[in-house]
């Protein structure tokens, strides 16, 4: 391990780290705008300029590897004259229209102006070079040329990270530009990641820009509900609304990039009409209104009727891969109670799709968060053998009730109407059935108990990746009406069949969870934070 001195403190590095990286392990922030920690390095933009003792020019941290002994200043007024240089010649050309930038307030020209320039411009406004403005660049980003810094971080992403190599410079000295060929579309399926690369605001998103100032707006730590890779993000919301998703840098799961389906997944939130109201189907076969404790009361009492008449094998437990961890523990420790023994998750062989790549970068086909949490919980089972067998086991009358969580899932496929239908003939077949669910939908009728959840974002858990990483997902915003997290009705339902319910957080049920689950033994749910706890 090499040993430098930065800025007068003896700090470590790791062996083949140059000195922006060393710093930003001990976090030091050197200014720099083309160096991107998962991007190849170019150093074009000078902006890391920094002073090694010995060395007679500056040398750009972002090339210049760490040496033993190695003495490096960043912040000396030479550094700073430098960078201060370095800062004016991008402005010569800039239009300076910040007022009316969607990058304001998360931008690095304006930051490190603040901290480095302060300086006047010496050129007029009406001798900057004119490029263009608002160039539609597709379905995720939006151009605008006299902003760029011709860092190239979009350029290397897209050569490097998809190989699709939309973006480049064209034209010359100060006429260079960023764009596409012939303004040609950026439709690959990770075209967003480069307005969260963009250091300025040259490339902005479609979906935000103009929707808040990022001012107003608050950060939530959470993972992406798109898919089995489970990428880590952070939910900007306000007010009770999302605005976007961003990736937060995990390099064991996303690196730093999201899918464009994944960062727009939240919109399914608000497709549709939420369920306010416990439901209960009364003797005129109608669904009516009820409160949570008289829910609760009738369904552990008509469970506990047709075990009692049927057996408990004749009670089935439907899960969703896309409930968090906490929510299938107690759904199964509840049913475990009244001594059912058949569960499953299955709507569409997600047991088989959870590990398949849908492309080499990220998207796995199972579009689930937590597949392989409901697996290391016990939820599949080959005697139900997926919804196929529960809806056969049912019509040839070995299952009567069942309890079924459902939640569509936030990345669309073609076959999700068909899963639906799976759910909705699961449903017509059993005798006496109890669903839980965020979103009204007609075919949910046929239930004889209708229980309104909480949606992705609105409870706090953890999910469980295809290579079985245990991640924590934060509250983001309130549940609609009525609506409690999943655990939270196992919970009731626990305290209403006169079992144990201690629980009063999802941390709570973790804990119980790592205390009775061998699989997740010993884990704390600190631990399940950034980067996540990779289970057996
Ligand atoms: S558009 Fe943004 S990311 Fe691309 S070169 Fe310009 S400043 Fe860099
Ligand atoms: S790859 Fe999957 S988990 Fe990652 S952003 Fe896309 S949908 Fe979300
Ligand atoms: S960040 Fe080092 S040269 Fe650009």
């Amino acid at each position: 391990m090499p040993k430098f001195t930065l800025n007068g403190q003896e700090v470590e590095a790791k062996p083949g780290q140059t000195i922006i990286q060393a710093a930003a392990d001990h976090g030091m922030e050197i200014p720099h705008y083309c160096y991107h920690p998962d991007l190849p390095i170019d150093g074009n933009c000078r902006m890391c300029l920094v002073e090694v003792e010995k060395m007679p020019k500056l040398t750009p941290a972002c090339t210049t590897l760490v040496n033993d002994g190695m003495v490096v200043r960043s912040e000396n007024e030479r550094v700073k004259e430098a960078v201060r240089g370095v800062l004016e010649f991008l402005l010569i050309n800039h239009p300076v229209d910040c007022p009316v930038c969607d990058q304001a307030g998360e931008c690095r020209l304006q930051d490190y102006y603040m901290v480095y320039g302060l300086h006047t411009s010496e050129i007029p406004l009406g001798m900057k070079v004119r490029k263009r403005k608002v160039i539609d660049l597709g379905p995720m980003v939006v151009l605008d040329q006299e902003r760029c810094v011709l860092c190239s971080r979009c350029i290397r992403f897209f050569e490097y990270v998809t190989e699709t190599g939309e973006m480049q410079f064209f034209g010359r000295g100060d006429h260079v530009a960023i764009g596409t060929f012939e303004d040609r579309p950026l439709d690959n399926p990770y075209s967003g990641n480069v307005v969260d690369i963009c250091p300025v605001g040259a490339l902005t998103s479609r979906d935000f820009r103009f929707k808040c100032r990022v001012w107003f707006l608050h950060a939530t730590d959470s993972v992406c509900g798109g898919c089995s890779t489970g990428c880590t993000v952070r939910i900007d919301h306000r007010d009770g609304t999302i605005f976007r998703l961003l990736p937060r840098r995990n390099v064991e799961v996303n690196r730093s990039w999201l899918c464009d389906e994944g960062r727009l997944s939240f919109h399914k939130l608000s497709d549709g009409e939420r369920i306010t109201r416990p439901l209960v189907k009364g003797r005129d076969g109608v669904q009516a209104p009820v409160t949570w404790e008289e829910a609760a009361r009738s369904i552990d009492s008509r469970l506990k009727e047709i075990r009692d008449t049927n057996g408990a094998a004749s009670i089935l437990g439907f899960a969703s891969p896309s409930a968090t961890n906490e929510a299938l523990f107690l759904f199964k420790r509840y049913l475990d109670g009244l001594g059912a023994t058949q569960f499953d998750f299955r709507l569409d062989s997600e047991d088989k799709k959870l590990a398949d790549e849908e492309d080499q970068i990220l998207r796995h086909f199972d579009k689930h968060p937590n597949s392989m949490g409901a697996i290391k919980l016990g939820l599949m089972s080959e005697q139900v053998g997926g919804i196929e067998g529960a809806i056969n086991a049912a019509r040839a009358g070995r299952l009567k009730a069942g309890v079924v969580i459902y939640f569509k899932p936030l990345v669309e496929r073609p076959g999700d109407a068909e899963a639906e239908g799976r759910v909705l003939a699961l449903l017509d077949e059993l005798e006496y059935s109890v669903l839980l669910t965020s979103h009204k939908a007609d075919w949910q009728d046929s239930a004889s108990v209708v229980l309104p959840v909480a949606a992705w974002s609105e409870e706090e858990g953890t999910y469980t990746n295809f290579e079985g990483r245990v991640q924590l997902a934060g509250k983001a915003i309130e549940v609609e009406g009525n609506a409690l997290p999943v655990w939270e009705v196992f919970a009731m339902l626990l305290h209403a069949s006169g079992a144990e319910s201690p629980w009063m957080s999802a941390e709570d049920v973790f804990a119980t969870m790592a205390d009775s689950v061998s699989v997740f033994s010993g884990i704390t749910l600190d631990q399940t934070r950034l980067p996540g706890v990779v289970v057996g």
